[in-house]
């Protein structure tokens, strides 16, 4: 550290750090309209320029770095001219007649200017008016009545100006509004390793490209919003509610739940409703300062008004109707009551979600366990979680593994185990991208389908759909010193990781799909395999096995699975369970319970209530599932929208949505995250805790369970209960969380690292073969209600084929299809594409509403297709 005097004042700082930074951080405003924290100055807008004693000139304080003994002032009047110079000539290209007006100050919302009317360009006319950068730095370096160039004509006023891209659902670029300080371009090369945008041209005509100069939509931009962060002016501006978040109100820190990365946003709050979202920069030290397009949207991909918003109950006739919350709980509880009476406790079911908190996965399983005295606890993400966690219990002797996201970053060697990291897991593949870009890192992607990582590998192994496992336990074969063909070159970089310590730390990737148990289950125990190979004992802090829903460990924890009471104890021995039992003073099932695929199969289900699942999106076998739950005496479903299954359920009781509720969700690395009520419920919706505690108490006085609690004050009343039963949540009570903390493993982590055979998957498909996935894209509340704009710019509304099969097949871009398997049939626009293989074709799971998921039958991750041109 060294000592330097800021102002007159001695502050200590790092030795060689910048000093814009460092007078920020000292609470000194100083204005710096092109530096972005943590990259190399750029240099451009000399608006920092700081006096530094000793220095010839004044000197820009993103360059300089901090020296022991130094001695700056920010407010000499030199300095301060200085900048106020500097700025004029910025804002001679800018549209500055608020900046500059003397009487700027008496100035409201929605009063007419008075000083001229034939410019219409200004703050006053601005969406980023009251929240833009270049306005405070006008205000703070006193620009107000600071006219040099009175009298002359302006650059701005005189030039004709660009064409704004509005038309974009996410992104607007007005590039009239830009100040040429090129923190956008920084930003998404450096910080994103997109490269969307550029400098282009020279001299007047400098200005801020997309992609090669044409719409915003055509350029290689992800619409992460990274660059809108940076953005000092209103030239990169979110396109929805862009007026609206002028004028938020609060912003509230909560957790992204499209994925199991769970970055950390804040939720800028106006009237009761989301308009705006950034990236939480404290609460999590993965995500950071990144979100993903979901994150950044998500928020807005259904409107209040399409949420449930009252019970509906279906009485006589086949439509739900309008009820009371007294009679939905009371007309829930009788049915289950009376199923239970007549069928035994078995014939109850209840399908907890990786899209629910933690907090109300337990609530769930306690109802189910201790006040049905039902077994049957699961989830449609629970097959592909069980599978993998399987392997790793035979790797490691625990499915809880210690490794942390953020060594992603700074990791030399990756193997990376995907069909498309950058679409299912966006900001997990950037950690992976920093590591390659800023770490030297060398990276292996095991990939059927081209993903935008593969462009970042030095290896890409692209197995036939569906051998994947095969690959991958090739690999850890090699590693092993066994024969292995077609890996070599792969198995090459992760010895070195495993022989020579600078190429470590190593880590291996596995996205887990949403289908295919089987095949899951195979890859997790080879990717334990090289793990385990190349890193031994510690092979468990390396393996990152992500899930691709954002709760489905805590799920798990919590005891939302058939086989584990809370806290992975096992429900049929007898000493775990008895722990439990006295916990919650009732007694719980002897057995485990039915498993998704049992409950939704073997006709023994009579009653059952979902909680915030979807098992018609999200199961395989869609008719079969259907056929089920149409055969149900109750099928009771808690969800915030009307999606297909609450569309096919008896009672709905109506939630209020990710934004709208307290709770914690447990990330990928197993960081327990907080949500915070940040949106209004829709009219009568609840908070699924609340709902599942007045169903509980209700049913629990029918079914006379005696005193054990279900009722809560709020979700930190449950959360202090999980605390005290599951050691994984020992520090997750909301009083002592530490936000974005990983949890402490506490006897329940790894217990050993063992190598396990590998089971062979089916042989791949000869014909076409059909995967699915997760897109980028497509918001899964959009999907669940069949939003036509859940797919906002369309991209993924289509089938993936490859160039030389669009010709054998006479299907051009564009041109329809219609592909049969498991006897049924999707007919939909081809996309064709080089990034799927010969006789390979991805269909995403989200388009329409999960549709895709009707050709593929139970534990099937690849489904051999037969594929008809419908129309060239
Ligand atoms: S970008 Fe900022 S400074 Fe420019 S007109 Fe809009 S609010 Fe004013
Ligand atoms: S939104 Fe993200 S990907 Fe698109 S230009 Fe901005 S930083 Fe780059
Ligand atoms: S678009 Fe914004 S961030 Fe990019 S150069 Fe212009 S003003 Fe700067
Ligand atoms: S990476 Fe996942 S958690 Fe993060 S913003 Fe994207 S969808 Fe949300
Ligand atoms: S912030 Fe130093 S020159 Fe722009």
């Amino acid at each position: 550290m060294a000592k330097i005097t800021l102002n007159g004042r001695e502050i200590e700082a790092p030795d060689g750090a910048p000093l814009v930074e460092v007078i920020k951080n000292a609470g000194v405003y100083i204005s710096n309209l092109c530096y972005i924290d943590d990259l190399p100055p750029y240099a451009g807008c000399r608006t920092c320029l700081v006096e530094i004693e000793g220095a010839p000139t004044l000197q820009l304080s993103c360059t300089a770095k901090v020296a022991e003994g130094m001695v700056v002032r920010t407010d000499s009047a030199q300095a301060a001219a200085s900048r106020q110079a500097v700025l004029s000539l910025i804002l001679s290209y800018h549209s500055d007649r608020c900046l500059t007006c003397h009487r700027v100050v008496k100035c409201k919302p929605g009063d007419t200017c008075l000083r001229d009317s034939v410019v219409t360009h200004r703050c006053v006319t601005c969406s980023k008016n009251y929240r833009c950068e270049l306005q405070t730095t006008c205000e703070m370096v006193q620009m107000a009545g600071y006219e040099p160039w009175e009298g002359e004509e302006r650059t701005f006023y005189e030039l004709e100006q660009p064409e704004a891209d509005h038309a974009n659902p996410f992104l607007e670029f007005d590039p009239q509004m830009c100040i040429i300080c090129t923190r956008c371009v920084r930003a998404c090369d450096q910080l994103r390793h997109t490269g969307a945008i550029t400098l282009a041209g020279r001299g007047f005509s400098t200005r801020i490209e997309f992609g090669a100069g044409g719409a915003v939509h055509d350029s290689n931009c992800d619409f992460c919003g990274a660059c809108i962060d940076v953005c000092p002016t209103a030239t990169l501006m979110e396109h929805p509610n862009k007026w609206a978040a002028t004028e938020t109100e609060r912003w509230v820190s909560t957790t992204c739940t499209s994925c199991s990365v769970g970055c950390s946003i804040s939720l800028g709050v106006r009237k009761g409703r989301g308009v705006i979202v950034r990236p939480d920069t404290t609460a999590n030290p993965v995500s950071h300062r990144q979100l993903c397009v979901r994150g950044r949207f998500g928020y807005d991909a259904v409107k209040p008004s399409q949420r449930l918003s009252q019970p509906l109950v279906r009485r006589n006739g086949p439509d739900p109707v309008g009820a009371t919350w007294d009679e939905a709980l009371e007309l829930t509880a009788a049915r289950l009551a009376e199923i239970r009476e007549k069928h035994g406790p078995a014939a109850i079911g209840f399908l907890g979600s990786p899209l629910a908190t933690n907090e109300e996965n337990y609530l769930l399983q306690k109802i189910a366990r201790a006040v049905v005295g039902t077994p049957n606890v699961d989830s449609s993400a629970g097959p592909v979680a069980r599978a993998a966690c399987e392997s790793l219990r035979r790797a490691f002797g625990s499915e809880v593994l210690p490794a942390d996201m953020t060594q992603l970053a700074r990791s030399k060697t990756l193997l990376v185990i995907a069909e498309d990291l950058e679409s299912s897991h966006n900001v997990a593949a950037l950690r992976c991208k920093d590591a390659v870009v800023n770490n030297g890192a060398r990276l292996v992607v095991v990939a059927a389908r081209r993903g935008e990582l593969c462009d970042f590998a030095d290896v890409w192994l692209q197995p036939r759909p569906g051998e994947e496992a095969a690959t991958v336990a090739a690999l850890a074969d090699a590693l092993r010193g066994e024969a292995a063909a077609g890996v070599a070159e792969a198995t090459a970089l992760l010895a070195a990781a495993r022989d020579d310590e600078s190429w470590r730390p190593l880590s291996v990737v596995y996205a887990l799909p949403h289908l295919g148990a089987a095949e899951a289950g195979a890859i997790t125990a080879a990717a334990a395999n090289v793990a385990i190979a190349a890193l031994g004992q510690e092979a468990a802090g390396s393996l990152f096995v992500l899930p691709q829903e954002a709760n489905v460990w805590g799920m798990r924890d919590a005891g939302a699975t058939g086989e584990y009471l809370p806290g992975y104890r096992p429900a049929d021995d007898g000493a775990a369970r008895k722990t439990v039992e006295q916990f919650w003073g009732a007694p719980v099932p002897a057995t485990t319970g039915l498993t998704f695929e049992q409950m939704v199969s073997n006709g023994k289900l009579k009653a059952l209530v979902v909680l915030n699942d979807n098992p018609l999106f999200f199961a395989p076998a869609t008719a079969r599932v259907r056929e089920s739950l149409a055969g149900l005496e109750l099928l009771a479903v808690i969800d915030s929208l009307p999606t297909d299954t609450a569309n096919a359920a008896h009672v709905v009781l109506p939630d209020t949505g990710p934004f709208g509720k307290e709770g914690t969700v447990t990330s990928a690395d197993r960081r327990v995250l907080r949500l915070h009520a940040a949106t209004l419920p829709q009219d009568e919706a609840q908070p699924a805790w609340r709902i599942l505690g007045e169903l509980g108490s209700r049913l629990a006085q029918r079914l006379n369970t005696g005193e054990l609690r279900l009722n809560y004050a709020g979700p930190a009343e449950i959360m202090d209960e999980i605390a005290q039963l599951v050691p994984l949540y020992a520090n997750a009570t909301y009083k002592e969380m530490e936000p974005g903390a990983q949890q402490p493993l506490d006897g329940l982590g790894p217990r050993k690292a063992e190598l396990q055979p590998v089971p062979a998957t089916p042989a791949a498909a000869q014909g076409y073969a059909l995967t699915t996935g997760r897109g980028l894209y497509t918001s899964y509340e959009g999907a669940a209600v069949h939003s036509p704009e859940a797919d906002r710019l369309h991209r993924e509304e289509c089938v993936d084929l490859n160039p030389a099969d669009a010709k054998a097949l006479g299907v051009s871009d564009g041109g329809q299809v219609t592909l049969r398997a498991n006897g049924n049939e999707l007919t939909l626009r081809a996309r064709v594409t080089a990034a799927v293989q010969h006789r390979m074709l991805y269909v995403p799971l989200y388009l329409d509403g999960g549709a895709v998921t009707a050709l593929f039958a139970d534990g099937q991750a690849t489904v051999p297709v037969e594929v008809v041109a419908a129309s060239r």
